[in-house]
């Protein structure tokens, strides 16, 4: 399957033939390219590393690994300032591009690092996680997180490529594989009943790494991701649905110091607890509530908090959040499977209620 984001000159591929779509852009963009920084998670890089600079080479394209802290880490000012050294010294130039290898950590990353060398050189993403395959790769967000919250400082910067290859599942462990179907999840969610109905039948099938039905649903998602991409690039409206869970999510994982759960687990917290605000507004009732839970909970994850991380601290963090405008909490509200709109205002004491277990 190939997917084309033509406005932004981007190609998505998902292939069965492992790097063959690398090695394609790297024989058609031979003497186009001076070099290649390559961005990689130290694990990925040990696992795959090997193949994909044997690929550059054979295409001339002189290239220079650079292994990336593992997880969150990753996506400080100070990596990527490591980086532009790096880049620098090894005379990388406005004709580089950078490739990155891993999770949506190094997708994040390597996107802010691409966007701000030399005011912006491309970018290539091979992710090897389910979730940056279906979510942290596509789109073109690229970010790094500060001490004031998560993903706060970015830009967007499109890819040139993104080559989901779902071999690299192969040794993906279980917890980070069920923390991507969070993403495929909410994606289900926020635009495809079908897609909601697919996970619910073939669950046990896609936790035991079935290739087929991984495909099938890494298409799905990323045929949803890239057409919410079509209409509405810079968030002004459809995008921000993407964000379903994510105002919790991410309050969540800073107020853990991102220790505690994976992305895709706060995610999945966020999701049961936003859908409990909608209940709370009626929108929703009972029986779809628990239809959602069952789901991420056949999937590995958790709905519920621990009851030891504050509320308080929540809401604070919640507040700080990109989509709040003047303090003012937003939410994305489920109304139906499929159905979801940005609530911008609501009242932080029916989300209080909800994260103190009272609703
Ligand atoms: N830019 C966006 O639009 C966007 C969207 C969603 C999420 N994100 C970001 O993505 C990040 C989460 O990404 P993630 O869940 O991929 O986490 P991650 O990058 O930390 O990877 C998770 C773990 O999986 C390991 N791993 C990766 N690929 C592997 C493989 N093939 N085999 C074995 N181990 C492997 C890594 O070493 C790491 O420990 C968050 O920072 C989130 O903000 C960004």
């Amino acid at each position: 399957m190939r997917i084309s984001l033509s406005k932004f000159n981007c190609q998505i591929v998902l292939s069965s033939e492992d790097l063959a779509p690398f090695a394609d852009f790297c024989s058609k963009n031979q003497g186009s390219y001076s070099s290649c920084a390559l961005l990689a998670d130290p694990v990925v890089y040990a696992l795959y590393g090997e193949s994909v600079t044997s690929i550059l080479k054979q295409y001339n394209i002189p290239v220079h690994p650079l292994l990336l802290p593992k997880g969150e880490e990753a996506k400080s000012l100070a990596t990527a300032e490591n980086c532009w050294e790096e880049m620098a010294k090894a005379g990388l130039d406005r004709k580089s591009f950078v490739l990155s290898l891993g999770g949506g950590t190094v997708c994040d990353t390597a996107g802010f690092v691409s966007a701000c060398y030399m005011r912006g050189i491309d970018v290539v993403h091979i992710p090897t996680t389910l979730l940056a395959m279906v979510d942290a790769s596509i789109g073109g967000k690229t970010a790094i997180n500060i001490e004031a919250g998560r993903s706060l400082v970015g830009a967007f910067h499109h890819p040139r490529l993104v080559l989901v290859a779902p071999h690299f599942l192969t040794h993906l462990p279980a917890r980070e594989l069920s923390s991507g179907l969070a993403e495929v999840i909410k994606a289900s969610v926020i635009s495809d009943p079908d897609l909601f109905d697919y996970l619910e039948r073939y669950m046990g099938d896609l936790l035991a790494k079935n290739l087929e039905k991984l495909k099938a649903i890494i298409a799905k998602a990323c045929k949803i991701k890239t057409e919410v991409i079509r209409a509405d690039e810079k968030e002004k409206s459809v995008r921000a649905h993407l964000n379903y869970g994510h105002t919790f999510a991410h309050a969540i994982e800073k107020e853990t110091a991102y220790k505690r759960y994976t992305h895709g687990e706060a995610v999945a917290i966020g999701m049961n607890y936003a859908a409990r605000v909608s209940r709370l507004l009626g929108l929703l009732d009972d029986a779809w509530l628990a239809r959602q839970e069952q789901l991420c909970q056949q999937a590995g994850l958790p709905t519920l908090l621990e009851k030891t991380i504050s509320t308080e601290n929540l809401l604070a963090w919640m507040s700080r959040d990109k989509k709040a405008v003047g303090g003012k909490i937003a939410l994305v509200l489920p109304r139906a499977i499929g159905k979801v709109d940005l609530h911008s205002d609501v009242d932080p004491s029916l989300i209080r209620q909800v994260l103190n277990g009272r609703a």
